[in-house]
Formats: structure tokens, C-alpha cells, sequence
């Protein structure tokens, strides 16, 4: 039995690509490329952020995660051309802020907690944007911690964003089992010593680098299968 279940917050827990929606009512025909550019010019930023001063006190680009997402939302409107007004950067983050829960997030969180295992979140949102987050899906009552990179001042997939981990529980790697359904985070989790559960909503091929994850599953729900 694991002395504690991980999650990943945005696309494990939270539906990051919800975000379609909205981006297709305020720019219509451009919602999808859109939310899919936004999600991977965030992603690269924070691997920009990362990999360009990875000394163990952080990295000194190191921005909160809710400005490299408003930074990257700006990137890509300029990008494609779309006029981002005060208004709708606005009407987008105040979305993204209280994004949706997947369904199955909050009766998979309940059962792990009546089975008495600690659960957290580990993820590279800055505190206040993932209590907001949590606290609007309810999700509060089912998780022992919230667990952001903000300390290390470095992002996943850097191994002190993983050890944040083990030093909040006091617990070793061998002994958490993390959950993420960002395959590049699955990868790196299980590089750093984690035990993976990569949950594959679209059934993507996994990464072609690397060991392939302890576990997966097309839902969270399958993660009760494994614990
Ligand atoms: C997280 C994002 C990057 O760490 O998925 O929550």
C-alpha cells in the first residue's frame, strides 16, 4: 500500500482543454488551435524557465505560473493574429482560474481517502491559483496538501520539483504513487523514483523515451484498480 497518492493538477484533475469553449466564443473558428497552442506555449515556458538557470535554490527566470499562463495566452493570440483585449485576457483567466473538474476526480479522491491514504496535489501552479482552483471543484476536504513548486522556484520536470514531495510527507519516492495524465510528467516522475499512473483520457501513445509507466488507465476511476 502506497503511504501517499499524488496528483497532477491541470489535465489530471482539472480539464485544462475546457478552456475550447470560450476561446471559440470570443474568437470564433480559432478556439481549438487556440487552447491546444496556449496549453504547449505554457508548457515550453516553463521548461524555458527551467532548463535555463536549473541550480538547486531555482531557477532566477523563475515567473508564477499564473503569469506564464497569461504571458503564453498573449504569445499565442499574437501569434494568430487575434486581438486579445483587457477584457477577454480577463473573461479567459478568470475561467482558467476556476477550471472544471473532470467527473470522476472528486468520487476517485473519496474513495482513496476512506481507504485512509494521504493524498496531495503536486503541481507546477503557484499556491493561490491551485487553492482557487481546488477550493471552487470542492476538492478541499480530499486532499492533505497542496503541494506547489513555488519553494523550489523550479518546475516539473525538475527532480527538486518531485522531492517536494517526499520532504512535505517524509515519505521515500518507492513509497508514492503520482498521477498525472501529461505523459512528459508521468516520465519524468518515474525517472525521479516515483511510482506512475499516466492516465490516458485520449489513448495517446506513451513518450518513446524512457521506461514506460508502472500503470495506466483511461480514467482516473482505473486508478482504483491499482490501490
Ligand atoms: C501541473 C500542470 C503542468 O503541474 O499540469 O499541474
Amino acid at each position: 500500500m502506497y503511504s501517499l497518492v499524488a496528483f497532477d493538477a491541470y489535465g489530471t484533475l482539472f480539464d485544462v482543454y475546457s478552456m475550447t469553449q470560450l476561446a471559440e466564443t470570443l474568437f470564433p473558428g480559432h478556439g481549438e488551435p487556440l487552447s491546444l497552442m496556449w496549453r504547449d506555449r505554457q508548457i515550453e515556458y516553463t521548461r524555458l524557465i527551467s532548463l535555463s538557470d536549473p541550480t538547486p535554490t531555482g531557477s532566477r527566470h523563475y515567473l508564477p505560473f499564473w503569469d506564464v499562463t497569461v504571458l503564453s495566452l498573449r504569445y499565442c493570440c499574437k501569434r494568430m493574429k487575434l486581438e486579445l483585449t483587457a477584457e477577454r485576457e480577463k473573461k479567459l483567466m478568470d475561467q482558467y482560474a476556476k477550471l472544471q473538474a473532470f467527473k470522476d476526480a472528486l468520487p476517485v479522491l473519496e474513495v482513496i481517502k476512506s481507504k485512509a491514504i494521504p493524498t496531495a496535489i503536486l503541481s507546477n501552479g503557484s499556491s493561490q491559483m491551485l487553492d482557487t482552483v481546488v477550493q471552487s471543484n470542492g476538492l478541499g476536504p480530499f486532499l492533505d496538501k497542496i503541494v506547489s513548486v513555488e519553494p523550489a522556484r523550479i518546475f516539473k520536470t525538475a527532480p527538486q520539483a518531485y522531492q517536494l514531495l517526499c520532504t512535505s510527507f517524509g515519505v521515500s519516492a518507492e513509497n508514492i504513487l503520482f498521477v498525472s495524465s501529461n505523459a512528459w510528467d508521468a516520465l519524468a516522475a518515474a525517472w525521479f523514483g516515483l511510482d506512475v499512473f499516466w492516465v490516458n483520457r485520449q489513448g495517446h501513445p506513451f513518450e518513446e523515451i524512457g521506461p514506460k509507466p508502472k500503470y495506466s488507465g483511461s480514467s482516473l476511476t482505473d486508478l482504483l484498480k491499482v490501490i
